[in-house]
Order: C-alpha cells, then sequence, then structure tokens
C-alpha cells in the first residue's frame, strides 16, 4: 500500500527550481532511499511532504491525509529527523526527551519508559543526565532520532541520519530501522552514501535537477539504466550526467 503519495509537486525558490513536476511513492514497511546530487532537491521534498514548506503546485498525501490541506494532522503521523538537527544543547536527553513527550501529549510514565527503551536500544542511556552542548554529532543525532520515534510514527523522514555516526551506531539505527519496517512503517530515507543505500533500501529513487530520475528496487534501476552487472555507484553517475567525472579527476590529477 503506497502511505505516502507524491504527484506533480512543483517547487522553486526565486528563479531556483527547487523540485520540478516530481513524483514519488513510499509503501508501508519499506524503506525508500531518496539519492541524488547535492541541490538536486531531497530536502525539499522531504520538507513538502511534512507539510514544512508548501509547494507551488501539486499534491501530497500521507495515510490518506492531505498534506496541504491538513498539515497538522499529518505531522502527527510523521516522524523526522533533520539534515542538520537543533536540539535545546542545553538540556539533557532526559529534560529534551520530557518536553517532546509533553509535546505529543504522552502521559508521564509512558513517556519516561519510552525514553529508557530509545536510549538503551541506542547505547545513550548513561548520557540521560549530561548537558547535550557537550555532545559529539552523533550522539546529537542518536537524540534526534528517539525524539522523531518518540511517538510511534507510521510515516518516518531521515534526511541523511546516518550522518556522524560510528559504524556501531550505524548498524544499530539501520537494525532499529528494519524492526520499524517489519511493524509497518514506511521510511523516507535520503543519503549520499550509495553503499548504504544499496545495503539497506528495499526501493530507491535516483533524483536529479529537481526530478526523479529511476525509482525502484536497485536490481530494477541497474537493468533500467542498462547497466544490470554494474554498481549503483555507475547508474547514479551516468543517470546524473556524472560521466565526466573520470575527466574531472584527470583535470585535478594533471
Ligand atoms: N530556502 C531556500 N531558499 C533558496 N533556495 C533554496 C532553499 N532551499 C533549497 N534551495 C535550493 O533548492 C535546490 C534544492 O535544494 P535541496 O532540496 O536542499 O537539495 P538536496 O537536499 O538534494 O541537497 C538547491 O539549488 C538549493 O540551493
Ligand atoms: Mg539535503
Amino acid at each position: 500500500m503506497d502511505v505516502v503519495r507524491v504527484k506533480s509537486v512543483n517547487k522553486s525558490f526565486g528563479p531556483v527550481k527547487a523540485v520540478s513536476n516530481l513524483n514519488l511513492t513510499v509503501k508501508t514497511g519499506e524503506i525508500m532511499g531518496l539519492l541524488g546530487p547535492n541541490g538536486s532537491g531531497k530536502t525539499t521534498t522531504m520538507k513538502i511532504i511534512l507539510g514544512i514548506l508548501k509547494p507551488d503546485s501539486g499534491f501530497v498525501d500521507v495515510c490518506g491525509i492531505n498534506v496541504l490541506e491538513k498539515p497538522v494532522e499529518a505531522r502527527k503521523i510523521m516522524g523526522y529527523v533533520p539534515e542538520t538537527p537543533h536540539l535545546y544543547e542545553y538540556l539533557t536527553p532526559a529534560e529534551y526527551l520530557d518536553f517532546v513527550s509533553a509535546a505529543y501529549n504522552i502521559k508521564p510514565d509512558v513517556g519516561k519508559q519510552r525514553i529508557n527503551e530509545l536510549l538503551q536500544a541506542l547505547e545513550m542511556k548513561e548520557h540521560l543526565n549530561k548537558l547535550m552542548s557537550g555532545f559529539s554529532q552523533g550522539m546529537k543525532q542518536k537524540i534526534a532520532i528517539t525524539a522523531a520515534l518518540f511517538h510511534k510514527p507510521r510515516v518516518l523522514i531521515l534526511d541523511e541520519p546516518l550522518n556522524g555516526l560510528d559504524p556501531r551506531s550505524a548498524r544499530i539505527v539501520k537494525d532499529i530501522l528494519h524492526r520499524l519496517t517489519s511493524e509497518g512503517v514506511a521510511i523516507l530515507f535520503s543519503t549520499h552514501v550509495l553503499e548504504i543505500a544499496e545495503a539497506i533500501c528495499h526501493r530507491v529513487a535516483i533524483m536529479d535537477k529537481g526530478s526523479v530520475l529511476a525509482e525502484g528496487s536497485v536490481k530494477e534501476i541497474k537493468s533500467l539504466a542498462g547497466l544490470p552487472g554494474s554498481s549503483l555507484e555507475e547508474v547514479f553517475l551516468k543517470l546524473t550526467g556524472g560521466e565526466d567525472t573520470a575527466k574531472i579527476v584527470e583535470a585535478l590529477t594533471l
């Protein structure tokens, strides 16, 4: 079942066309990878799905809720980890997550239990009462992920979520995401790292200049690009016009 449906969405910032006639779906129980070079429109697409940005035209539906008409209702069933999460750094995770819990109207004892579960899973429990200003990027990322999962969203939107995480933490997050998909959560996940996409996404969409160039399983996309035996990196470079990278490397190394 398509839980997220984006149809014919356009969004410009002045003269810059950030998203152009974009179509995209995310199904229940899948991790959909959003891949694309810098500036291809991934973050803008995610913010439009979340109802944070209003598209110039088009349609977005999440679990049957029209996001353009009912953004607040839609946000209640979505969790979001932004590219650079802004936490209240002079709070501890315990204080910050209590605040998140209250914002979602979760009963304090249920909230406390949820904080414990999530921080235990992310190996952050020992940091519960330390100020977040002293945290590494990866530790902050784990708190942002905890906050996004707090209200058990049906749709999870993660913008480069593995940034700054060490391999062990990245593995834990991947395991959590897979467990969530087995519970039927739909996940949209942007990344630059193609190996990650290939390893964890059920389907991927390759974006360039605001449009989706190809959407499907990694295998389908490889054969669509006429490169069935190649790596996703080669397919990505071919589709996004990066075949000239050899020339760039040559120019840089001359
Ligand atoms: N708030 C904004 N104001 C002006 N231009 C923006 C804004 N947000 C994004 N853009 C432009 O839209 C394009 C797509 O950006 P973005 O969605 O952030 O791409 P990505 O996440 O794939 O790197 C880029 O050209 C970017 O400069
Ligand atoms: Mg981005």
